[in-house]
C-alpha cells in the first residue's frame, strides 16, 4: 500500500484514479481547490457523471482509504506519490495553457516534508516533465527532494473506470528508472504491458495517440464525403477496411466528427508544439479541418433540401459529444447550433443528459423532452448523437409530428430502408442516396476470419538503460 496524493481529485480523470487508487488497496488523499466539489465528493456524491465512480466512491470512502480536502497542506506531508491531474485546455494560439500544472507544482513543493515521487498524468506538452521538475526544485524546502514521472492517462468519458482497469498500456517517462518502477508498482494489481521510456518521449506518446485515433476519423470521414458523390457506402468501405487485421474497424466510424475535451485540444496542442519549433503538421491541420468541415458539411445537406435555412425550424437529436456523458465540450451540437442560429433558424433540441448544458449556453434553443418534441413541426431533424434511444425511434411518430420529410442521420445509425417506409427522407453521411436501398453486404461464412492481434508481452520496458535485472 502506498500514500497517494492526487491533485485535481475533483476534476475527470483526477476523480477516476483517485477512486481506482483506492480501490487498488492505496491510501488516497484527493486535493482540489473547488471546496462545493470536495463536499460533495466527502459526502460520497460524484460531481460527474461516470459509470462505476459512484460505487468506487462509496467504497473508498467506506473503507477509509479515501479522503478528499482542499488543504494542500494536509494532502502532500502523508505522500510518498503525487499525482497532477489538472486541466490544460487550449489557450487562443491552440497550445495547452500550463498555468494550473505551475500552481499546482508550486503548491506541492511548498508542502513536501520528504522525498516526494510527483507523477505527470495530465496531458502535458512535451518537456513538461522537465517543467515541473525546475518548478518543484525552486520552490522546495531544504532537504526535499523530488523524482517526476510522466505516466499519461489513456482514458475514455463513459468507460474512465473501466480504462483504468483495463488498460491497453501503462506508458511510464522518467529519467530515473527506480522512480518508474515504483510507479509502475502501484498498479501490480493489473495485468497490464508497461512502457517505460524517457519523459519527453511519453509525454510524445499520449499525443501522437491522440492524434491517430482523430486521424482515423477524419479519413474516414475524407472518405465518407467522396462517397457522398459517388454514390458508394462508407460503412461497408470501412467494414471492409476494418477486416484487415493491420487497419481494425475500430475509430473508422464516419459522421459529424469528433468533439470532447481531448481529441480537438490535444490535436490543436501538437500542432502548437510542431508550429513553435519550426515544424510542419499539414496532417494534423487537415485533420482539423475535415473534422469542422463534417459540420458544416450536414448543414450544407439540409440547406440544399430545404433551399434555405431562414425561418425553417430544425429539430436536433443528442446533444453531448458523444453518448453517455453529460459533457459538451467543442460537441458538433454546438456549431450546428451556431450555424443554424445564424441562418436565421429555428432550433428544437433535446438530450438524454446534456440539456440544461445547452440552455446555459443557447437561451434561444428550444429544448424538448425527448425526440418526438424536438422534432414536432420541425422541417427536417438531424440525429446528431447516436444516444441508444435514437438508434430506435418510432419513426411513424417522428413522420407524424414533423411539418417536413428530411432526416438527416450525422451518425449513420439510422436504416435507410426504415426511415423511408416511414414516409420520411433519409440522408447519411457517406451514404448510397438509393432511398429505401439499406445496405447490401453479404459475408460468407467461408471468408476467413479476423487474425487475432498478438498479445503484447506483460512487460515491454523499452528504455535503453532499463537492463535492471528485476
Ligand atoms: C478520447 C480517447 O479515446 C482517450 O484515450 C483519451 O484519453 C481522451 O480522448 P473521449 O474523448 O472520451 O476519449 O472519447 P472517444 O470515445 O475516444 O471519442 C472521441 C470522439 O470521436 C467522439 O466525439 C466520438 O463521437 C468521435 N468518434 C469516435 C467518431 O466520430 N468516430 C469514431 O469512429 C470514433
Amino acid at each position: 500500500m502506498a500514500n497517494i496524493a492526487v491533485v485535481g481529485a475533483a476534476g475527470y480523470v483526477g476523480l477516476a484514479y483517485s477512486v481506482s487508487l483506492a480501490a487498488f488497496g492505496h491510501r488516497v488523499i484527493g486535493v482540489d481547490r473547488d471546496p462545493g466539489r470536495i463536499w460533495m465528493l466527502n459526502d460520497g456524491v460524484a460531481p460527474i457523471h461516470e459509470p462505476e465512480l459512484p460505487e468506487l466512491l462509496q467504497r473508498g470512502l467506506a473503507t477509509g482509504l479515501l479522503t478528499f480536502t482542499t488543504d494542500y497542506a494536509t494532502a502532500i506531508p502523508p505522500a510518498e506519490f503525487v499525482f497532477i491531474c489538472v486541466g490544460t485546455p487550449s489557450t487562443e494560439t491552440g497550445a495547452a495553457d500550463t498555468s494550473a500544472i505551475v500552481a499546482a507544482a508550486t503548491a506541492i513543493a511548498r508542502q513536501s516534508k520528504g522525498r516526494t515521487i510527483v507523477v505527470n498524468k495530465s496531458t502535458m506538452p512535451v518537456g513538461s516533465a522537465q517543467f515541473v521538475a525546475d518548478i518543484l526544485a525552486e520552490h522546495a524546502p531544504s532537504g526535499v527532494t523530488f523524482t517526476v514521472v510522466s505516466n499519461p492517462e489513456f482514458l475514455r468519458e463513459g468507460s474512465a473506470i473501466y480504462d483504468i482497469f483495463h488498460p491497453d498500456r501503462i506508458v511510464l517517462g522518467a529519467d530515473d528508472l527506480d522512480a518508474a518502477h515504483a510507479v509502475g508498482d502501484l498498479y501490480n494489481t493489473l495485468n497490464a504491458a508497461i512502457l517505460i521510456t524517457q519523459p519527453r518521449t511519453a509525454e510524445m506518446v499520449k499525443y501522437a495517440s491522440n492524434a491517430f485515433l482523430a486521424t482515423k476519423i477524419s479519413f474516414i470521414n475524407e472518405v465518407a464525403l467522396i462517397c457522398d458523390q459517388l454514390d458508394a457506402d462508407v460503412d461497408v468501405v470501412a467494414r471492409g477496411m476494418g477486416m484487415d487485421a493491420r487497419i481494425t474497424p475500430r475509430f473508422l466510424h464516419a459522421g459529424l466528427g469528433f468533439g470532447g475535451s481531448c481529441f480537438p485540444k490535444d490535436v490543436r496542442a501538437l500542432a502548437a508544439m510542431a508550429r513553435e519549433n519550426a515544424c510542419d503538421s499539414p496532417l494534423l491541420n487537415a485533420v482539423l479541418d475535415i473534422n469542422a468541415g463534417m459540420r458544416s458539411h450536414v448543414i450544407a445537406k439540409v440547406r440544399r433540401r430545404l433551399g434555405t435555412l431562414t425561418g425553417a425550424t430544425i429539430g436536433l437529436f443528442g446533444l453531448s459529444f458523444k453518448p453517455e456523458t453529460d459533457d459538451i465540450r467543442e460537441a458538433p451540437a454546438i456549431s450546428l447550433i451556431e450555424e443554424l442560429l445564424a441562418q436565421e433558424a429555428t432550433v428544437q433540441a433535446t438530450d438524454p443528459v446534456a440539456n440544461a448544458h445547452i440552455a446555459a449556453r443557447f437561451p434561444e434553443v428550444r429544448l424538448a423532452a425527448d425526440a418526438y418534441g424536438a422534432a414536432m413541426s420541425a422541417d427536417a431533424v438531424i440525429l446528431v448523437t447516436e444516444w441508444p434511444a435514437y438508434r430506435s425511434l418510432n419513426l411513424d411518430r417522428i413522420a407524424n409530428a414533423m411539418r417536413g420529410r428530411l432526416v438527416v442521420d450525422g451518425r449513420n445509425v439510422l436504416d435507410p430502408g426504415k426511415v423511408a417506409s416511414a414516409g420520411l427522407v433519409y440522408e447519411g453521411i457517406g451514404r448510397p442516396r438509393n432511398e429505401g436501398a439499406g445496405t447490401r453486404i453479404t459475408v460468407l461464412p467461408e471468408a476467413e476470419p479476423l487474425r487475432a492481434q498478438p498479445r503484447p508481452e506483460s512487460v515491454i520496458d523499452s528504455h535503453p538503460l532499463a537492463s535492471r535485472g528485476d
